[in-house]
């Protein structure tokens, strides 16, 4: 079949892949422990469900303003202004399909042929993919262990062009959980504001912060907010990933750009999930905080566990649910006559070899690493860790 060109080099998400992986191998019976999954283990808050029953049985089933209903765009707007001290008016705002479907939008709207666009690395997977297929350039700016993975201001200043048009931040990071404090984001601010640069603020895992205060490029003064989209969701905040909402904050023309495309596309996101938005915003924030409470205690066990397994070192992440460790002393060792020399080998061994998925770094543009996702109860990752330590102290 001849496909378009544009789907020549596409690979579908490898993160999701693998979780579809991990499904199908425990549908078939096998005890398998997922590290590899992008989204809470915690139901949807019960308040948010009965907004939506409410909705469905009120009839909000049609179609709705297609960039969102005034009712979530208000609810998002008070967000911004509460807990960012932001102030956006709602030509500013669209809601979307998922972060991802904003995200999308936003490449879509922005990007074409002959433009370049910093994407640090580690970086979420699905970045350079979207870029790509807007037309444009991803132009990977590596970051190390040595500065937590967060950008060398050095480094992104030789990786600017005259074509570059925008740069993607994502604090707190997925896979790494680094979160930016306002001083690093000023330095990155510093190093951009002479040129017309756009900033791609990705704060879906905004709430989910164990040690600082969350800051958005958006609060560096009225220059970094003008230049600033940011983008967000309820997705990781609400445990809401199936619901698909996701919402943008930005200049008045992208946004209507935005909400073009989305009109030729998906049109508005879920009636129902939008009044269920509603009430994830406007209602009680208890279970978001018991979330973050539980997500901190697995947080400081993995690290500690992951510390002390032979070969293996883990700098201690500040938000999301990821962890990140460095694995590349084992490269180079053998189990049961299997040689690892890669995150990818070293993966599938642990998949064949203790039945536990993770995700490789090289997934992530970071060769030498492993994700780690403690979306899971403690006893699982308890359970994981053990085969995990099992297998490598049989390596050599
Ligand atoms: C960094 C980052 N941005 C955006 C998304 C998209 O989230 P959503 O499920 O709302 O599309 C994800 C989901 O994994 C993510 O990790």
């Amino acid at each position: 079949m001849k496909l378009a060109l544009r789907v020549g080099n596409l690979k579908p998400s490898p993160t999701l892949a693998i979780s579809a992986k991990a499904k199908a191998m425990k549908a078939e019976g096998r005890d398998v422990v997922d590290f590899g999954a992008g989204e809470p283990d915690f139901d949807t808050p019960d308040n948010i469900k009965d907004a939506a029953i409410n909705a469905i049985k009120g009839g909000f089933t049609k179609y709705t303003a297609v960039g969102g209903i005034p009712e979530l765009k208000d609810a998002i707007i008070d967000k911004f202004k509460n807990d960012n001290t932001l102030e956006y008016t709602r030509e500013e705002i669209i809601i979307s399909c998922g972060g991802k479907h904003v995200l999308y939008n936003l490449c879509q709207a922005l990007f074409q042929q002959g433009d370049e666009v910093i994407v640090p690395a580690p970086y979420w997977v699905s970045y350079p993919a979207m870029i790509t297929l807007a037309g444009a350039e991803p132009v990977i700016l590596n970051t190390g262990e040595e500065t937590g993975f967060r950008i060398d201001t050095e480094r992104l200043k030789e990786s600017l062009t005259p074509k570059t048009r925008a740069i993607v931040l994502n604090s707190p990071s997925n896979p790494t959980g680094t979160v930016y404090s306002r001083e690093e984001l000023m330095a990155i601010y510093d190093t951009i504001k002479d040129t017309d640069i756009l900033v791609i603020s990705d704060e879906i895992y905004e709430k989910l912060l164990y040690e600082e205060e969350f800051v958005s490029f958006a609060n560096l003064g009225e220059d970094a907010k003008k230049r600033t989209i940011i983008v967000n969701g309820l997705s990781k905040s609400y445990a809401m990933t199936g619901w698909r909402l996701g919402y943008a904050a930005g200049d008045s023309d992208i946004i209507r750009a935005m909400t073009s495309i989305q009109s030729q596309s998906t049109s508005n996101p879920t009636s129902i999930s939008q009044k269920a938005g509603v009430e994830a915003l406007r209602g009680r924030q208890d279970d978001v905080l018991k979330m973050v409470q539980e997500f901190d205690k697995r947080r400081r066990y993995i690290i500690e566990r992951l510390n002390t397994i032979k070969g293996v070192s883990c700098i201690a992440p500040m938000g999301a649910f990821y962890v990140f460790p460095n694995i590349s002393k084992l490269f180079g060792l053998s189990y049961k006559g299997t040689k690892v020399l890669s995150s990818t080998e070293f993966s599938s061994l642990l998949l064949k070899g203790a039945l536990v998925t993770v995700v490789p770094g090289a997934a992530f543009g970071a060769e030498g690493y492993i994700r780690i996702s403690y979306a899971k109860s403690l006893k699982e990752i308890e359970k994981g860790l053990d085969r995990m330590e099992g297998l490598v102290s049989n390596m050599d």
